[in-house]
Parts: C-alpha cells; sequence; structure tokens
C-alpha cells in the first residue's frame, strides 16, 4: 500500500471525528507516507486532542472549515494542492437525527456536494466517499448486506448518508468523476465520543451507572473496530476501481445484550447494571455485511476478533480517563484555541 501514497496530499474530512483520527494516524504512518489535510467543522463529534501524538507532524496540517458552507470549502482547496479526497465529515449518530434532522441534511447531503463541486473544479483524482450499512435499512433474522442491495434508509441520518451516496453516484455517471463508495458496518475502539453504545456501556459501568439498553437488546450489529476500518478505507483509496461501491464488515454480529453483557464480565460488574428503555423509534433490528468484494477485489480481511477488540477498548478507556472526562465535561472543546488560538482571526 505505501507506494501508492508516496507523495500523495490527502484531504481527510472529519479527521478530528472518531474514524477520521484514526484515518490521520494511519496515513501519516510509515506503512503509507501520505501529507494529510484534515478538514474538520469540529461540531461537538470533533476532538482535536484525539490527534495529539501526530498534530506535531511535518506531514500534517489541521483547517477549521464546515463542508456545508462552498466558500469555506473551496478555501482550503485553492489553499491546498490535493490530491485525493477521503471524505468522513458527517453528523452520525441516529439518536440525534431523530430528535433533530435538518444539520444532517446540511453537512451529510450539502456538504458532500460541495467537496464533490471542489473535487471537479481542481481535478482531485481520487475521492472516497465514507457511508454506512444504514443505507440499506433494515434486515430480518437471515442474509446480509451486498452492494447491489437496493437503499432503504430509516432514520433521517441513514436518509441523508443515502442521499449523499446518490449524490456520489451522479458525480461518476454525469462528470466521470474518480469516486469510490465505502459501505461500513458499526465501529468500535479508542477515541468514540461516549453516545454510542459500547464507550458509554464501558463509561456507565465504569462509575457503575444504569446502562440504558433499547427496546429488547436483540437487534443485532456487526462490530468492526476501528484499526481495521482505517486499514480498509487506505486499502479502497489506493486501489478501489471508480464508480465502484465496497462493503466493509467485521464479521462479528452480536445482539446487543450480548455486547453489553460481555462488558459487563470484563469489568467485573453485575448484570445488575442493565436498564431497559423505552426503544428508539425506527430501530432496525439488523444489520449484517458481505464484505467478499473489497476481499475478492483488494484483499482486505477484518484482522480483529471482538473478544480481543473489546479487551483492548475497555483497557484504553480505563486509561484514558482524561480524555472521557474532558469530553464530558466539555473541556476538549477549548483544545483548538489553546493549540490553534494564533491562527484565529
Ligand atoms: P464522528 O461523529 O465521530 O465524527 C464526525 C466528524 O465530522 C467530527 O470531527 C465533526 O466535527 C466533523 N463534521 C461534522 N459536520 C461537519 C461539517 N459540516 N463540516 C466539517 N466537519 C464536520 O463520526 P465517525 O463515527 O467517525 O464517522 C465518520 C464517517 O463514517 C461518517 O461519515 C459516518 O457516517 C461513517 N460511518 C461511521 C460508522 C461508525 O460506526 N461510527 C460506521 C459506518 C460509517
Ligand atoms: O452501522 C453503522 C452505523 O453504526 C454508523 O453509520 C453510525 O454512524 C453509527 O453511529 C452506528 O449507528 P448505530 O445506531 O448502530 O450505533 P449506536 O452505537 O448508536 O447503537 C448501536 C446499537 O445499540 C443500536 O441497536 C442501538 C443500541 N443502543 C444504543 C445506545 C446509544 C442501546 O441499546 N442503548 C444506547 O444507549
Amino acid at each position: 500500500m505505501s507506494s501508492n501514497f508516496t507523495d500523495k496530499t490527502v484531504l481527510v474530512t472529519g479527521g478530528a471525528g472518531f474514524i477520521g483520527s484514526h484515518l490521520v494516524r494511519l496515513l501519516l504512518s510509515p506503512a503509507c507516507g501520505a501529507k494529510v489535510i484534515n478538514l474538520d467543522a469540529l461540531t461537538y463529534a470533533g476532538n482535536l486532542e484525539s490527534l495529539q501524538d501526530v498534530e506535531k507532524h511535518p506531514n500534517y496540517r489541521f483547517v477549521k472549515a464546515d463542508i456545508s458552507v462552498a466558500d469555506e470549502v473551496r478555501k482550503v482547496f485553492e489553499d491546498h494542492s490535493i490530491d485525493w479526497v477521503a471524505h468522513l465529515a458527517a453528523e452520525s449518530h441516529v439518536d440525534r437525527s431523530i430528535l433533530s434532522a435538518s444539520v444532517f441534511v446540511t453537512s451529510n447531503v450539502l456538504g458532500t456536494q460541495n467537496l464533490l463541486d471542489c473535487a471537479r473544479e481542481f481535478e482531485v483524482q481520487r475521492f472516497l466517499h465514507v457511508s454506512t450499512d444504514e443505507v440499506y435499512g433494515s434486515l430480518g433474522s437471515e442474509g446480509a448486506f451486498h452492494e447491489t442491495t437496493p437503499l432503504a434508509p430509516n432514520s433521517p441520518y441513514s436518509a441523508s448518508k443515502a442521499s449523499s451516496d446518490l449524490l456520489v453516484r451522479a458525480a461518476f455517471h454525469t462528470h466521470g468523476a474518480p469516486v469510490v463508495t465505502t459501505r461500513c458496518s458499526n465501529n468500535y475502539g479508542p477515541y468514540q465520543f461516549p453516545e454510542k453504545l459500547i464507550p458509554l456501556m464501558i463509561s456507565n459501568a465504569l462509575q457503575d451507572k444504569a446502562l440504558p439498553v433499547y427496546g429488547d437488546g436483540k437487534n443485532v450489529r456487526d462490530w468492526l473496530h476501528v484499526e481495521d476500518h482505517a486499514q480498509a478505507l487506505a486499502t479502497v483509496l489506493a486501489g478501489g476501481k471508480a464508480g465502484e461501491v465496497y462493503n466493509i464488515g467485521g464479521n462479528c454480529e452480536r445482539e446487543n445484550l450480548t455486547v453489553v453483557k460481555l462488558l459487563l464480565q470484563a469489568l467485573g460488574k453485575s448484570e445488575d447494571l442493565i436498564q431497559f428503555v423505552k426503544d428508539r423509534p425506527g430501530h432496525d433490528r439488523r444489520y449484517a455485511i458481505d464484505a467478499g468484494k473489497i476481499r475478492d477485489e483488494l484483499g482486505w480481511e477484518p484482522s480483529w476478533n471482538l473478544e480481543r477488540g473489546l479487551a483492548e477498548t475497555i483497557r484504553w478507556y480505563q486509561d484514558s480517563q482524561d480524555w472521557v472526562e474532558r469530553v464530558k465535561s466539555g473541556a476538549y472543546r477549548e483544545y483548538y484555541a489553546t493549540q490553534y488560538g494564533d491562527r484565529l482571526a
């Protein structure tokens, strides 16, 4: 993979988010050796403290910009000579989209189109659009999502992601844009914002707080370690075929209740902490991914199994109480001003 990135400047959008921060770290590593421009608006989900270990890397630059504002996006392309784009910036939490959907449309749909427009104008050579398995909707007890499964999104979040997928598809068919789309299952691992299932449950259990399980807890998700996802994204960025979609999955389907019980067991906590709460409206029952295409065409397969991944993730959250506390208190939002203050207008 390494030679593919030599001399490439990659614009990573959403690089201050959970998955983006892992991709930034991987692209800067000697295995890839890319130059990285991290474009992020620093919404509540953007946390530059997750990138402290690479922020002084000579090949790394951070730019605060909002992808839904065309002029801000354009300026980034004017200021930097960008070869490839890895587009991850998005509003990503289903529960938030149920409460208030419009920012999901603005960032995920309009933001994607703004990036596609600039990528065309500035002749970007590759554009990786990072999407989600949720665009396919919900499965019954059998079967898996294939790249050809019809889109049937059920939440405002997944509808906004499906809309952005269609704009990416249109850019390929209309303008011959060098786009490739990935659709991934649920990620977990270090630096995940503690509003998502696994970090929320770890964080609550560590404080002996109740663990809120939606509905009957039998909804199924396919869990993928975030480092495996970053590897898959780099693989598709380097070798994916323009116009194609690649599903990415972890081969780790589990009911939510099973995951929660595994976490409690590993933490030595009682199952009495589990609290069944009102279900998420429109809650998708089951996701499962057939990731045969990326395996057969590009040679990528997940390397983490769930038991090892959860054990390492628990260890990371136990060792990173400061990071968690600064997220919960909101202190992480001051980091940009303290580190990049001299660049503020
Ligand atoms: P995240 O919420 O942790 O991070 C999103 C990042 O995007 C944040 O840094 C935020 O500041 C930034 N952002 C949001 N709106 C922006 C805007 N208008 N302009 C610029 N930056 C903006 O998300 P994540 O979990 O890392 O997900 C990254 C991508 O991967 C998303 O596109 C998501 O749909 C997709 N995805 C996530 C998962 C998962 O399990 N987390 C699975 C499949 C696909
Ligand atoms: O499938 C990929 C998607 O995975 C990504 O596109 C999304 O960005 C990402 O947020 C994730 O969506 P989910 O809705 O599946 O993830 P979440 O962690 O919110 O919930 C996972 C499951 O756990 C889901 O069935 C709802 C349930 N849940 C979640 C929370 C936060 C609970 O039972 N209790 C909770 O408190």
